[in-house]
């Protein structure tokens, strides 16, 4: 059988999902207690920060039997201009399969192209699939599906915005951007979506969130954009997620953030900490999802 990667969100189908979702919700009940990973090791190559994705991908490859190796690019050679399809071709001699987060999204998929493993996006300046995964399951767990149910994105057409879409694009639920004029997300991917689903992209916030299911924002500047923060600031400016406007989404209405955040920018403290926030179970869930994926992949 050919490896399978998790570079993007539609690297799987809808059964495969639902096949995910149902092993990631047996780990989490504490009913799974089998080892895929035994004697199994994953390598995990960044080249930008991380609290979740690195302690949820090693406790996670431990917990299935197996371990990880975080690998920094300041410490391995691709930090010195080792070519990328070499690290690859070497690291599949010693590892079952990579996690990569890093800045350019051809590099990811170059590293797939060349590595004989399974090779997952731990997020690039393009997608951060995992977390979009982790952010749908919680929503099957809190809303009991997407079918039918009205996602609501604000503030930057980002990483995550661009994965939201490629879910939409995927599972076909409806998806409502609220984004500032230069700070939409990829079009290439935006008509994607759009060719499949109801995807809409607003200057209103209020729009968007009008009877929508799940609330999700992000920070302004994203990692690699700390220059621009400030501009950043001014743009976003009437795009913060207020109590105000929660109370305009659906009273059953869900916010996620995929952390860290930033209270008093792009969410105010009383909806962070509110009684509709699932900002830590969704954190949570980043361990519980990701095991069932390198199950999935590496098991
Ligand atoms: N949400 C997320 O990916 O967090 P980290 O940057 O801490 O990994
Ligand atoms: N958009 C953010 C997500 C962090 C998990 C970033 O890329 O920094």
């Amino acid at each position: 059988m050919p490896k399978r990667d998790f570079l993007a969100f539609p690297d799987l189908s809808v059964a495969e999902i639902r096949e995910v979702f149902d092993l990631a919700a047996r780990m989490k009940s504490g009913e799974y207690h089998e080892r895929p990973l035994a004697e199994k090791t994953l390598a995990m190559i960044f080249t930008k920060s991380s609290t979740r994705t690195r302690v949820s991908f090693a406790v996670g490859s431990y917990q299935l039997g197996g371990q990880a190796l975080f690998l920094s690019s300041r410490d391995i050679q691709l930090g010195r201009g080792e070519p990328i399809k070499d690290m690859a071709r070497v690291l599949s001699r010693y590892v079952d399969g990579i996690m990569i987060r890093t800045f350019d999204q051809a590099e990811v998929e170059e590293l797939a192209r060349h590595a004989s493993v399974p090779v997952i996006n731990g997020l690039t300046d393009l997608l951060h699939p995992c977390q979009v995964l982790t952010d749908v399951f919680t929503m099957y767990e809190f809303l009991g599906g997407w079918e039918g149910k009205v996602v609501a994105w604000i503030g930057d057409g980002n990483n995550m915005a661009n994965s939201w879409l490629n879910a939409a694009y995927v599972l076909g639920f409806e998806l409502r951007l609220a984004c500032p004029e230069g700070y939409e997300p990829d079009r290439a991917l935006l008509e994607r979506a759009q060719s499949k689903t109801n995807v809409m992209i607003t200057r209103e916030p209020e729009v968007a969130v009008s009877g929508a299911h799940a609330v999700n924002t992000d920070v302004w500047a994203s990692m690699g954009q700390e220059g621009e923060a400030e501009a950043r600031l001014q743009a976003f400016r009437g795009y913060q997620v207020t109590s105000e406007l929660m109370a305009i989404a659906d009273p059953s209405a869900i916010f996620m953030h995929c952390l860290p955040a930033h209270r008093g920018e792009e969410v105010t403290e009383e909806v962070f900490e509110g009684s509709q926030s699932r900002v830590f179970e969704e954190a949570e869930n980043r361990l519980h999802v990701q095991k069932a994926l390198m199950a999935f992949l590496m098991g």
